[in-house]
């Protein structure tokens, strides 16, 4: 199911800064995104090095951006870019703005 939205909206990825995020939709996309990247410098894909980058307090047009870039292939990482598959514009923009929203001090993710 989420992979046909992610399809039905690749076409229009180009249009990403058009889409407004909200926070506090992006709070209930982020569970699949917790498990790498709020552990403070883990690596992905055991044994080689893919350090993960944080992403709380990063700039909510630069998350949206890097997420349409995976998502068009222009940036190469395998599962990053099947997971932006399945993420729509709107979703990509909550997220952007969920995670600039994020400080050391917030509550619900305090790792970042
Ligand atoms: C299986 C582990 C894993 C999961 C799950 C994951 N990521 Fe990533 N993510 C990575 C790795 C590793 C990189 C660095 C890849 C690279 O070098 O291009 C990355 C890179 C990124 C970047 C680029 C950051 C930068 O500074 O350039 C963004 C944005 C991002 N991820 C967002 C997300 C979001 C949003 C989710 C959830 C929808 C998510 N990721 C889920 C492992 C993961």
């Amino acid at each position: 199911m989420l992979v046909c939205a992610g399809l039905a909206f690749a076409g229009f990825a180009a249009q990403a800064d058009e889409v407004k995020g909200n926070a506090s939709a992006g709070n209930g996309k982020v569970w699949l995104c917790i498990g790498c990247h709020s552990i403070p410098d883990y690596r992905a894909d055991y044994p080689l090095v893919y350090r993960v980058p944080m992403l709380g307090g990063q700039n909510a047009a630069y998350i949206a951006t890097a997420l349409s870039e995976y998502k068009k292939g222009e940036r190469k990482h395998p599962t990053m870019r099947s997971i932006a598959a399945n993420l729509s514009d709107q979703d990509m923009a909550d997220i952007g703005e969920y995670y600039a929203a994020q400080t050391a001090s917030s509550p619900n993710n305090p790792l970042k």
